[in-house]
């Protein structure tokens, strides 16, 4: 890939964790491959009281941590970071940034003017800043200037609407991108690339062949030191209006008509609006309770540090979909996702129809058990599928066996989600950023659920979520 123009790269937030741990590691490292312009700036700007000398320093030991290599550090952060200090917001910090920026790029020869924002900002910091941006005329550049919001967007149906509109006035669509980081991870991609660049699979990705299709994102962490924003949001806001709905979506969705953002978010658009209302009986909310990780005892969500008494925010929930597509009619889609579940786990499966007559049954083996594809997203990326062979010899019996591929046994190199999402920011590729009305697609799928919350149930940490969720798992526990 040729290296791309140069630019100005802001980070609102550039004190933050976000910036810290994936922005400024996920720069380094395009830099360090070459696909950054070494004419390119970063800009952070907070309203610590530093200057960019000690801004440098403290960005170097955050990519040291990061395990970025020291001299690619010091070759992005040594000349070309800086720092810009906000004081309280107002319009005159604004318009001080636009001038620092236009007297940077006169400074470092980048006329062009190509500037990519980047709100690493909690989010109820968005709407002020996007009116400010617009006030400022830093949406508006004599280059490309695009606009990177993070998740969430919005916290539900009408605050996505309201941020919607708030970002139109300021900003037209080609200019942002709504990460979901989900999107930058490979294997996530690799669903299309599974789909449609294999023919095989395509006559059998439909209502015919396929009983059930379960996604799974089981974390083993805890809600750790978050709990300030985790206990407003919960895991319906916080991984399956974003991450799992991604998952579904690329999933089911049909065959786009190009590899283009506008025909890929368009199908997914699509399978969203497709989605039946969903029944508030087939959601199960959970909350962990104190219990184990491996070795390790772990406190319950109420014992957490910074959760309110008595909070009823779920830190687990399993559901039942239906897409109401010719493809998928009928076909129940089981979405699940905790925290302090059993482990780390992000995968799909997807439960084939059994055969329809048992033919070795008369020779005193049953062969119901259906075949089953697992697409392991994280850890242990690949995929397996699972289905029967005779074991050799008499009596005569059957196996089950997977056939496998890992991604660590052929490639060495994953970048992480952050690097591949931040080069299409630069390269203008929208593909993998969440269009304005999928997001809010999205958010009316789960706004019943948002309206009226099911009851909380509780789960030991350590288990695989509440007893009422088994109802809504396809019951492949033992291949996991
Ligand atoms: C974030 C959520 O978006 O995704 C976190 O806010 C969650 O709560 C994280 O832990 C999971 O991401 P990953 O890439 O570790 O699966």
């Amino acid at each position: 890939m040729k290296e791309l123009e140069p630019s100005a790269f802001v980070i609102f937030g550039g004190t933050g964790d976000l910036a810290r741990r994936k922005l400024l590691p996920a720069l380094t490292r395009l830099s360090q491959k070459g696909l950054l312009s070494p004419r390119s700036l970063v800009v952070g700007v907070a309203h610590e009281d530093t200057d960019d000398e000690a801004y440098r320093k403290s960005a170097i030991n955050a990519l040291l941590e990061a395990g970025v290599d020291p001299d690619a550090a010091q070759r992005l952060c040594g000349e070309r970071l800086f720092y810009h200090r906000f004081t309280n917001d107002g319009p005159e910090d604004f318009n001080a940034l636009a001038a620092r920026l236009s007297a940077l790029e006169q400074q470092y020869g980048l006329g062009s003017q190509n500037r990519a924002i980047y709100l690493a900002l909690p989010p109820l910091a968005f709407p002020a800043t996007i009116q400010r941006l617009g006030e400022a005329g830093l949406n508006r550049s004599a280059g490309y200037t695009r606009l990177v919001i993070e998740k969430p967007f919005g916290r539900d149906l009408e605050s996505a609407r309201e941020l919607n509109q708030q970002v139109h006035r300021h900003f037209n669509e080609r200019q942002i991108y709504r990460i979901d980081h989900y999107l930058g991870k490979d294997t996530v991609q690799n669903l299309l690339v599974f789909r449609f660049a294999n023919s095989i699979f395509e006559s059998v990705w439909n209502r015919d062949r396929v009983e059930s299709v379960q996604i799974t994102v089981a974390e083993a962490l805890g809600v750790g030191t978050r709990a300030n924003y985790y206990d407003r949001s919960g895991a319906i806001r916080d991984m399956v209006q974003n991450h799992l709905t991604q998952l579904l979506t690329l999933f089911a969705m049909e065959v786009p008509a190009a590899f283009r953002a506008e025909a890929i978010r368009s199908e997914k658009t699509k399978v969203l609006q497709s989605i039946a209302p969903i029944d508030c009986a087939n959601v199960v909310r959970g909350q962990y309770t104190q219990g184990a990780i491996g070795a390790e005892q772990v406190p319950g969500y109420l014992d957490e540090r910074g959760v309110p008494a008595g909070s009823q925010t779920e830190t687990f929930v399993a559901m039942k979909l239906e897409i109401d597509t010719w493809r998928w009619q009928g076909v129940p889609f089981y979405l699940r996702t905790g925290k302090r579940m059993a482990r780390r786990l992000s995968q799909i499966a997807v439960r084939f129809r059994a055969v329809p007559v048992s033919l070795f049954r008369s020779a005193g083996t049953v062969c119901d058990s259906p075949d089953v594809l697992l697409i392991t997203l994280q850890p242990d990326e690949g995929f397996s599928l699972h289905f029967d062979v005779k074991v050799p010899g008499s009596p005569f019996r059957l196996r089950r066996i997977p056939l496998s591929f890992k991604y660590h046994e052929l490639f060495s190199d994953m970048p992480e989600a952050y690097e591949t999402l931040l080069l299409d920011v630069l390269s203008g590729d929208q593909t993998l950023f969440v269009h304005s009305e999928e997001v809010e697609e999205s958010w009316r799928v789960y706004q019943p659920l948002l309206v009226n919350p099911p009851p909380i149930r509780t789960y030991p940490a350590g288990s695989w979520g509440p007893k009422e969720s088994e109802a809504f798992t396809i019951g492949e526990q033992e291949l996991w």
